[in-house]
């Protein structure tokens, strides 16, 4: 490795305490970026094909967000939340715009994702008066605390020492880990994990659930897919006992999934929409909350008691701008069906052949591969919660193949940039397949 890489590599070693790692270990030092590309400090080039962490949706050093956050640079870097300034006000009036204003009215900003799903929870307990969230076993929601709580993964755990304070589990369906068929078996599933959560909530008190907390789809647990008519039933649920809907986007918007938000490809609407990394692509950390007309209201006659000094940030607001103006005039939702089509027929194609892939999942550009040990029974590679050394060393062989992804006990995430090309897309999927024949060699039964 190049000196220049090697101090730096060493400094992260001794100095940085590495998130859901520990601390100590070597990682790549990235040089730069470009597109759908990072380079290390050696000049060997990745394809970013998770988007590094499902965020870049519009690559690396696009110009037009470059420009906008140098322009809006030399002019004000920041301004605070107590005044308006012109990227915020037109970013908040966008993205209103982009859920659709006949329902939702106002935005609350924020900085990143958890902070989101933090301040929408503190919002549905005082626009209700009642305390409990519900929020789904299979999920991701972040790492501060109350997101955290919120979450179902096991990175919550941590912060449950101490109690989990009005946060309560359901588990919502995986049709595959479940053991059912995706479109055969929907209509089963849906209504038996509906009337599950019916009874819960019954047993919790419906008088004291404030909100239902959601990814609209699940992502970082593996893009698992709801069966037909479970989130139209959940609404439904909540409708019934004046429960608030909130819908976490913060993965899934933006165009991940070919619309500008993950629950407009289904029939129902939420309360609130969480959202953060592709409303700025990670360029400058951006997050918010956008509430309809009903939460907007409330917030006319009551105070939000809700704040950060850098809501609304003058920079990140002009990266937001810049970006879902790209969005809208690149029609990034055409292009992410056309490449839908050559990901998704590759994705199926690898669960045909190979013997490691259980089944093949994706919407728009957020697809994952369910790594299995045996197809027939459906083990999986690694147990849920268990490391083990087999999905670290896919991810490596694929890195040192210039594909750089990420995933966890038994998927691999494949959720390129969203303006990845047909010709990127033909010359770094086969690396995966060269890959995924070392697996079924090594690993299966
Ligand atoms: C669905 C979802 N919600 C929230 C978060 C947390 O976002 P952040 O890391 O920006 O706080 C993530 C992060 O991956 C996520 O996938």
């Amino acid at each position: 490795m190049s000196l220049q890489g090697k101090e730096i590599q060493e400094m992260h070693k001794k100095y940085i305490l590495q998130s859901w790692g520990k601390a100590g270990q070597d990682v790549l030092p990235v040089e730069k970026a470009k597109g759908i590309y990072f380079w290390d400090y050696d000049g060997n080039k990745y394809a970013d094909m998770a988007s590094l962490l499902v965020c870049s949706n519009l690559g690396h050093e696009l110009p037009e967000i470059v420009d906008a956050i140098k322009e809006q640079a030399d002019k004000m870097c920041f301004m605070a939340p107590a005044y308006a300034s012109e990227p915020k006000s037109r970013l908040a009036k966008m993205l209103v715009e982009a859920a659709g204003e006949d329902t939702y009215k106002r935005v609350f900003f924020t900085n990143a994702g958890a902070e989101s799903n933090e301040n929408a929870i503190k919002m549905a307990r005082m626009v209700t008066g009642r305390t409990k969230i519900f929020s789904c076993y299979r999920s991701y929601h972040g790492a501060t605390l109350g997101s955290s709580n919120a979450s179902g993964d096991w990175r919550r755990f941590a912060a449950e020492i101490g109690g989990a304070n009005g946060f309560v589990k359901f588990m919502n369906p995986h049709m595959y880990r479940d053991g059912y068929t995706k479109g055969k078996d929907d209509a089963e599933v849906t209504k038996k994990a509906l009337a599950d959560l019916d009874l819960q909530l019954r047993y919790e008190g419906t008088n004291n659930v404030a909100a239902i907390l959601m990814e609209s789809i699940v992502g970082a647990n593996g893009v698992i897919l709801p069966p037909d008519g479970y989130m139209e039933g959940v609404r439904a649920l909540c409708d019934k006992y004046g429960i608030l809907m909130i819908c976490d986007e913060v993965m899934a918007g933006f165009f991940r999934t070919g619309k500008w938000f993950a629950w407009q490809n289904f029939d129902f609407k939420p309360d609130m929409i969480t959202f953060a990394k592709g409303v700025t692509c990670g360029y400058v950390p951006l997050g918010g909350v956008i509430v309809n007309k009903k939460i907007a209201e409330y917030f006319e006659e009551n105070v939000l008691q809700c704040g950060l000094t850098y809501s609304g940030h003058t920079l990140a607001c002009a990266a937001g701008v810049a970006a879902m103006n790209y969005y809208k005039e690149h029609k990034i939702g055409e292009h992410v069906a056309e490449m839908h089509e050559i990901v998704s027929a590759f994705m199926n194609e690898m669960a045909e052949k190979h013997k490691c892939i259980g089944e093949a999942r994706c919407i728009g550009l957020f697809g994952a591969l369910e790594v299995v040990k045996n197809k027939e029974t459906r083990e999986p590679m690694q147990e849920y919660g268990v490391p083990g050394p087999v999905m670290p060393w896919i991810f490596a062989e694929l890195k040192k193949r210039g594909f750089a992804t990420f995933g966890r006990e038994n998927f691999i995430e494949i959720c390129p940039p969203l303006i990845i090309t047909k010709e990127e897309l033909e010359e770094y999927l086969p690396i995966l397949d060269e890959v995924l024949t070392m697996v079924d060699e090594k690993y299966c039964d």
